[in-house]
């Protein structure tokens, strides 16, 4: 259930893994977000071609990888020969962009859970959506915990339709003026925030109406105190590891 979820949600999440310490939604950046202590980390899911749900965080694969073009025109043979980590970091040389289904190994091998943001080419939302929801359900282990979230709105109410008892999480930048309107309508259970946008009023009225609040993406461990103090329950970072050495968790 959502509750079970969120009592396993610490208040350190790793960005795209620990995408401060290693190339950002690789298998390398999960088991460093371990290696920190971390025991949940956010990572960014979309397609291939074939219709094979890969872990990635932009359209198009020139960021963050040897390659380039939209992921989504690529099959997962072409996706494989790309190098997801030798822009990092030379030591990583040889990173690939993992499929959902290798994360998810990972993730149970390290015991880490996980907030997935489904992260559609845009137009794309419902088929990503479709497939992802058909990866968890044939593979994701149910002992760890899951909280889906997604700036697609389409994407929460096409997961929703297929797994109804996962809980949703609401990803936005700026928290909406309608946002309890929009948490109920989406049967969101948690907003998923960027920190420059909420104030300690916010924070207060989300928590006052029962719902979770997660910040990102918060690399100062001053800051990520003061969010907690205002209630919020998980912050989002590139850097678990300065946050674990500097805040008393
Ligand atoms: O899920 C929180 C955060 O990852 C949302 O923004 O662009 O880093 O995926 P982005
Ligand atoms: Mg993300």
């Amino acid at each position: 259930s959502a509750d079970a979820v969120f009592r396993k949600l610490p208040k350190i999440v790793g960005h795209r893994g620990a995408c401060g310490l290693a190339p950002e939604n690789t298998l390398a950046s999960i088991r460093k977000a371990a290696e920190t202590g971390a025991s949940f980390v956010e990572i960014d899911v979309t397609v291939t071609k074939d219709d094979v749900a890969v872990i990635q965080h932009d359209s198009d694969v020139r960021r963050c990888t040897d390659g380039s073009g939209p992921i989504l025109l690529k099959t997962l043979e072409e996706v494989r020969k790309l190098d997801a980590g030798r822009w990092f970091a030379p030591e990583f040389a040889g990173e690939r962009i993992p499929t959902l289904k290798e994360a998810t190994d990972t993730l149970r091998s390290l015991d880490l859970g996980l907030n997935l943001e489904i992260k559609p080419t845009v137009g794309w939302q419902i088929p990503t959506a479709q497939q992802v929801a058909k990866e968890l359900l044939a593979d994701w282990p149910a002992k760890l915990p899951l909280l889906i979230s997604s700036f697609a709105v389409e994407c929460l109410i096409e997961v929703h339709r297929h797994i109804p008892a996962l809980p949703l999480g609401y990803l936005t930048s700026a928290v909406p003026p309608d946002w309890q309107t929009r948490m109920a309508d989406y049967g969101c259970a948690s907003l998923h925030c960027e920190r420059h946008y909420l104030t300690a009023a916010d924070a207060r009225a989300i928590k006052d109406a029962g719902y979770y609040l997660l910040v990102y993406t918060v690399n100062d461990p001053e800051e990520a105190r003061r969010l907690l103090d205002w209630g919020a329950d998980a912050i989002i970072t590139d850097f678990p590891d300065r946050m674990f050495e500097t805040l008393n968790l």
